[in-house]
């Protein structure tokens, strides 16, 4: 095991072995090392889906450095230039066309946004079906959720930089709900801004989150969600705690070394992910208009309002629970309970850990009533997706109530349906399937 390597190393007098030793007498280099990689014990059965975890980090690391590039050349500025053209929508065309290697390094960046979203709707999808949140995993459920809201800020501001017409009128209609919130709500929303329209001051706030403020706390994020899982250990798709079955040296029988059986494994993954990425990235990478809207290829424009103002798709569920309320109740106006709801939508998903009563943590031993919800969910979901992305009608709206209604009933009503559920024993052991 390379955890032997290294005392070999470490006691054979070669030059190597007295770097490590010097190195190791000051930084933990070995013992984490083993703490993290070489002993860490995760369960045989991983399937794909235990992938998208380090496919997340790649993608962070993908964002991160091409992020760094972009900088070099982006100005966040809002002021025209001599062509007329606002010198931030300039300087990516400017990237885009001029810079070498910067149309790639563009779509990497934009293109890699919707890839973040994908990965960890997946990432948060395997969570769900194998009770990855269950006791003792709560912490490591509250950090993502948090990674999650994270992210959402992180696209959202990132979004107003290209500043075209798609970034300044989102921005515009997402900053103007804040104004909803009773008495403080119109000066919060000049307060974010730092004006009465989304203008220069606004851009430069958002570019600064983006670009330092969000990214460090997601990178801190990331790191306590990591740590908070080797603390406990990974859940695999049986649901079985590998802790409760040791050999006589203390090792889980059900586990294996993570490196190098997963690293190895992972790798198999980020090839497959590449090569997707890739074909998205060369031959589509504006997705259809749902990774990048066709309207952000125009410069932003304060007089004029595009017809139909839609999110990027990985919004697209929430908005439609905003526009999903239209009833004013209890002397509040309706965008106010949107904005609550929509909210809700997005923190309810912390609360998983306490809603979940069922015996067993994964699908494969849980009942039908909880499959019945979860088919439901999943619809309402991607209806909630879709819908986000038309012009609204009477009947879309009425199906975003409905969506939005089963959306949280899913979570709400959970402490009963899983409580009442036939559910399957689970194994001793992990199980291959
Ligand atoms: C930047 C985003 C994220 C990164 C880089 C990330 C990274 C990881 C990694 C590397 C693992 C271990 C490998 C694996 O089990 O797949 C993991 C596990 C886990 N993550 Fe994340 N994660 C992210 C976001 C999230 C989000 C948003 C949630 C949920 C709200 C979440 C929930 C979990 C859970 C429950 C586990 C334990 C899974 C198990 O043991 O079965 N993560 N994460």
């Amino acid at each position: 095991m390379a955890s032997t390597n290294f005392e070999k190393y470490k006691s054979d007098g070669s030059l190597q072995g007295n770097v490590l030793e010097w190195f190791d007498a000051r930084f933990p280099a070995t013992s984490m090392w083993k703490a993290h990689l070489s002993e860490y014990y995760a369960p045989k059965n991983f399937n794909f889906l235990y992938f998208f975890g380090s496919l997340a980090i790649l993608v962070l690391v993908i964002q991160v450095v091409t992020g760094v590039f972009l900088v070099m050349h982006y100005k966040p500025d809002a002021s025209l230039n001599a062509s007329g053209i606002p010198v931030a929508f300039a300087s990516v065309e400017y990237i885009m066309r001029d810079v070498p290697w910067g149309w790639l390094i563009r779509y990497m960046h934009s293109t890699g946004a919707s890839a973040f979203f994908i990965v960890v709707y997946m990432h948060m999808y395997r969570g769900l079906i194998y009770g990855s949140y269950r006791q003792p995993r709560e912490l490591i459920w509250i950090f993502g959720s948090l990674i999650f809201l994270c992210l959402m800020a992180e696209a959202f501001m990132g979004y107003l930089l290209p500043w075209g017409q798609m970034s300044y009128w989102g921005a515009q209609v997402i900053v103007n709900l804040f104004s909803a919130i009773p008495l403080v709500g119109e000066p919060l929303s000049t307060w974010i801004r730092g004006d009465f329209v989304i203008g220069d001051a606004t851009l430069n706030r958002f570019f600064s989150f983006h670009v330092i403020a969000v990214p460090l706390v997601l990178i801190g994020l990331v790191a306590a969600h990591i740590l908070a899982l080797h603390e406990v250990g990974s859940n695999n798709p049986d649901g079985v705690e590998i802790k409760k079955k040791k050999d006589a040296n203390g090792i889980p029988l059900d586990g294996i070394p993570f490196h190098p059986y997963y690293t190895v494994k992972d790798i198999a993954g980020v090839v497959v992910f590449l090569m997707v990425f890739s074909v998205i990235l060369f031959f589509a990478p504006e997705g259809g208009g749902y990774f990048l809207e066709y309207n952000n290829f125009f410069p932003a424009d304060p007089l004029k309002t595009p017809p139909h103002i839609a999110p990027v798709w990985y919004f697209t569920p929430y908005y439609s629970m905003l526009r999903a309320m239209v009833w004013p109740f209890l002397g509040l106006d309706a965008k106010f309970w949107g904005v609550v709801l929509m909210g809700a939508g997005v923190v309810i998903i912390a609360f998983l850990p306490w809603l979940d009563r069922s015996p067993v943590k994964s699908i494969r031993y849980r009942g039908p009533i909880y499959k019945g919800f979860l088919v439901a969910f999943l619809a309402a979901f991607f209806m909630l997706g879709y819908l986000g992305t038309q012009p609204p009608t009477p009947v879309g709206n009425f199906l975003c109530q409905v969506g939005s209604l089963v959306y949280f009933a899913f979570f709400l009503a959970m402490p009963w349906y899983t409580k009442i559920d036939k559910c399957q024993p689970e194994p001793e052991r992990v199980t291959f399937k």
